[in-house]
């Protein structure tokens, strides 16, 4: 007979509490020996609800750091010349070493999002979204990491598992999220498969999985008996069900029952992608 027993839970607010603790120490020590704050420029253009709010939670995430937040917040017909010209600006002001335009850009105004991206120095590239550090990240040369990928490495971490020779199945295919993750794992030896929209059978896919990270935006997508028992789940997604509650991409408690780690939807791998953020701002500014 076996039992079930519930999984171990990923706490992504305990530890980005601890890691932002760190950083706030290096800024104090770099302040103290004379250095100044490093600065986060944050971009945030239209009035999308959403990424208000995660600005605002990065904004004061910068605060509690000690971290020198140059906040612009834009009308959502700016248009991409001024966005561009404000990105050249930020780029040669000294005060600024970690640059983010939150993403999306407001629909319907003709934005080029690959072009701004591209626009960011990539020195100071906080996001890790300029093509040249993901193609750095691709072939392994040092560089900024995508937040969100790197806090869902530092949670599977958090588990002390090998990975070397498992199977990784990662749910989503974006820039930000799905293609970078993938990258990761596979630096970590790991035998990894990105499903989408169009893979004929998820199902079986996830059931393969000895780590899943799902990452669609589409509210329990992931079945809970679909996940392998034992298995590592770290669920990005942040969606609101019928009733409004904020819930992952995941199943939570039908996958709990058979996960050995599982992240929770608030407070697993969103506050991590924060703690990151500042950790690449520290990076780019030497600290
Ligand atoms: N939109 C959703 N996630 C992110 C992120 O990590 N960075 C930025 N800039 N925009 C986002």
């Amino acid at each position: 007979m076996t039992t079930s027993s519930p999984a171990q839970l990923l706490d992504g607010k305990a530890l980005s509490a601890r890691i932002l603790d760190e950083l706030q120490q290096r800024v104090s020590a770099h302040l103290a020996s004379g250095g100044s704050a490093p600065g986060l420029a944050t971009v945030l253009v239209g009035d999308d609800p959403a990424s208000h709010i995660y600005v605002r939670n990065k904004r004061r995430a910068c605060e509690k750091v000690g971290l020198n937040n140059i906040h612009h917040e834009l009308p959502e017909d700016l248009g991409q010349d001024r966005l561009l010209s404000l990105i050249q600006d930020l780029n040669q002001d000294p005060a600024v070493h970690g640059i983010l335009v939150q993403l999306p850009l407001p629909s319907g105004f003709d934005y080029d999002e690959h072009e701004v991206l591209a626009a960011i120095s990539p020195d100071k590239d906080a996001d890790g979204f300029h093509p040249l550090n993901q193609g750095a990240l691709m072939q392994g040369y040092r560089a900024p990491i995508p937040c969100t990928p790197k806090g869902v490495m530092r949670l599977l971490d958090e588990t002390g598992l090998a990975l070397s020779g498992k199977r990784a199945v990662v749910v989503g295919r974006s820039n930000i999220v799905g293609k970078p993750v993938a990258m990761l794992l596979l630096a970590r030896h790991m035998t990894v498969t990105v499903c989408h929209s169009r893979t004929r059978d998820l199902a079986a896919e996830v059931g393969n999985a000895d780590v899943v990270v799902a990452a669609v935006g589409v509210a329990k997508l992931v079945q809970g008996d679909w996940i392998k028992p034992g298995a590592v789940v770290l669920d990005v997604g942040i969606n609101r069900d019928e009733e409004g509650r904020l819930v992952g991409d995941v199943e939570f408690h039908a996958a709990a029952e058979r996960a050995g780690w599982i992240t929770p939807v608030p407070g697993g791998v969103g506050p991590m992608t924060i703690a990151m953020l500042l950790e690449n701002t520290l990076e780019a500014a030497g600290l």
